[in-house]
């Protein structure tokens, strides 16, 4: 019984060792030359480092969708989605932020770039172009909870 062990054994471990390939002669994909940009350049998708401005866009249904997407993504943790400064990470202990108020355009562009007190800045996350996005998401999310009668133009109220 204990030789039929010992010869399971043997051929378990031949199988085992002719089972191992020498990896340094697979075939293997080269990452560099896979790459859509040279060596050194930015990638895709990756904000180059001190790329701080761009120009401010016109307001369009486009610029707000896609500040809308970025908004959810990066501040809506902390923000929340309607702007009160109850996101999740709140809710779990982080310090709130104060509601998003009435702020200049350029004041909300430079705290997403540089953050401000606990925030921490977004500048190797957001593209320039895409602060200017969040910046008019924000503003109309401000606007779609602080309008009063007197922001609509008469036609909008419906009056003759
Ligand atoms: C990790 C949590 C967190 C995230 C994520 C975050 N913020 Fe903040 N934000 C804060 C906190 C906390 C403050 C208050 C900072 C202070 O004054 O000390 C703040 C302050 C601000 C202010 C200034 C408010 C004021 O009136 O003083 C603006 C504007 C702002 N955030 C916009 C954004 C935008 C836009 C994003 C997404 C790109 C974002 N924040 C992402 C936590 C966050």
């Amino acid at each position: 019984m204990r030789s039929c062990a010992a010869i399971a054994l043997g051929i378990a471990s031949v199988l085992l060792v002719a089972g191992c390939d020498d990896m340094t002669k697979q075939k293997k994909q080269n990452p560099y030359a896979s790459r859509a940009t040279a060596p050194g350049e930015v990638p895709a998708g990756v904000v180059a480092y001190g790329d701080n401005s761009a120009p401010v866009p016109p307001v369009t249904m486009a610029l707000l969708e896609r500040g809308r997407t970025e908004y959810h993504v990066f501040c809506a943790p902390c923000h929340a989605e309607i702007g009160d400064g109850h996101g999740m990470i709140v809710q779990r202990g982080f310090p709130a932020p104060p509601p998003l108020a009435a702020e200049t355009p350029q004041f909300v562009y430079d705290v997403i770039t540089g953050g401000r007190g606990v925030m921490y800045g977004f500048a190797q996350r957001i593209a320039p172009a895409d602060r200017w996005a969040v910046v008019a998401y924000v503003h109309a999310l401000q606007r779609s909870q602080h309008m009063t009668l007197a922001d609509l133009t008469a036609e909008q109220r419906g009056a003759p």
